[in-house]
């Protein structure tokens, strides 16, 4: 089936907003070391542009779960692919997600984290899909609410393309 996508929020729309969450992240953790989970390979985008908008100093680390197939519909399987290097005991924790939609796959990541005994587990979204929500999920930070729409680009994938956009689009089918 063919695609094309339409722009919802520009690249200075989202460069803007990512710029006031590293601020307001910065003033939050005032005094504090905050550790960025991504989850791969979605946030990767977000996280990396986050990260240089936050003023405390950060570290960083890597995991990949499994949700989404070449599909537009959430199994609910949830699956770790590739887990953390570093523990997280002690550790002030921000997971950076690129989008929340059923909340199935961060509600069983943020259970699993807490496990390992961090000081704080906190979650920023660049965006969300509360429409779509089928599992309750506590956002501590978000960049835009978006309506129930497929959106790419700054991470997010349709069957692994457009991950690159520096926009956030929609994927209209012809
Ligand atoms: P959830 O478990 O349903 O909240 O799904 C979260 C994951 O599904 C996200 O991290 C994305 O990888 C994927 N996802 C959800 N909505 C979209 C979308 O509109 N475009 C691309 N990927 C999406
Ligand atoms: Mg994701």
């Amino acid at each position: 089936m063919a695609e094309h996508v339409e722009i919802m929020l520009t690249e200075d729309e989202v460069d803007n907003r990512i710029r006031e969450i590293g601020e307001q992240i910065s003033k939050d953790y005032a005094g504090k070391m905050v550790h960025l989970i991504c989850v791969l390979k979605g946030g990767s985008f977000f996280m990396t542009e986050l990260a240089k908008r936050i003023t405390v100093p950060v570290s960083l680390d890597f995991m990949s779960v499994s949700s989404y197939g070449g599909s537009t519909k959430s199994s609910g399987v949830v699956r770790i692919v590739k887990d953390l290097d570093e523990p997280l005991e002690g550790k002030d924790v921000l997971v950076v997600e690129d989008i929340v939609d059923s909340g199935r796959t961060l509600s069983y990541l943020l259970d699993m984290l807490r496990d390992r005994k961090p000081a704080s587990v906190k979650l920023c979204t660049l965006l969300d899909k509360p429409d779509r929500r089928v599992v309750d999920v506590n956002v501590d930070y978000t960049g835009f609410q978006i309506p129930d729409e497929f959106v790419v680009g700054y991470g997010l994938d349709y069957d692994q393309k457009y991950r690159n956009l520096p926009y956030i689009g929609v994927v209209r089918f012809d």
